[in-house]
């Protein structure tokens, strides 16, 4: 169990992302304990999610398209614009829900504080 929230990243902190997000200052703040929680729950999900639904629908689409797999095994070069497929295939970020937090317009139609989408 932690006992208290590092004040200082200190000299003997090793250099890994967590310790730079401990000790990362934005206009002077750091981030909260709750805050550091937050996001480390967020990025944890957010990585986790997205490549698992990305590599299990891209590899369910190439089990149904086999010729595609094949055209991929001959030609590891496609492998860039095979990624980019992937992801415009299986949608792996299928709800992406946002507040409006100010009355705004967006391409000639007006979105008002508040509104979800
Ligand atoms: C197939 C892979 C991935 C896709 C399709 C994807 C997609 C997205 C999308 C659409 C957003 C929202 C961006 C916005 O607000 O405009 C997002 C945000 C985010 N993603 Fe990913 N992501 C992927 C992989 C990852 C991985 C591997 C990580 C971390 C290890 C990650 C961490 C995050 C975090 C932390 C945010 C929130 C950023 C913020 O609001 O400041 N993502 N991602």
């Amino acid at each position: 169990m932690r006992t208290s929230w590092p004040s200082s990243a200190g000299p003997t902190r090793a250099k890994t992302w967590s310790a730079c997000l401990l000790s990362a200052e934005v206009g002077g703040e750091r981030l909260t304990e709750l805050e550091f929680d937050l996001f480390f729950l967020l990025l944890a999900v957010a990585g986790n999610e997205t490549t698992r639904n990305a590599i299990s629908h891209g590899m369910l689409g190439f089990f149904d398209h086999p010729d595609q797999w094949q055209r991929l095994l001959a030609d590891p070069s496609l492998m860039p614009t095979t990624v980019e497929e992937v992801l415009r295939w299986a949608s792996p970020v299928m709800h992406f829900r946002r507040t409006a937090m100010k009355d705004t317009e967006i391409r000639g139609v007006p979105i008002a504080r508040a509104t979800r989408s």
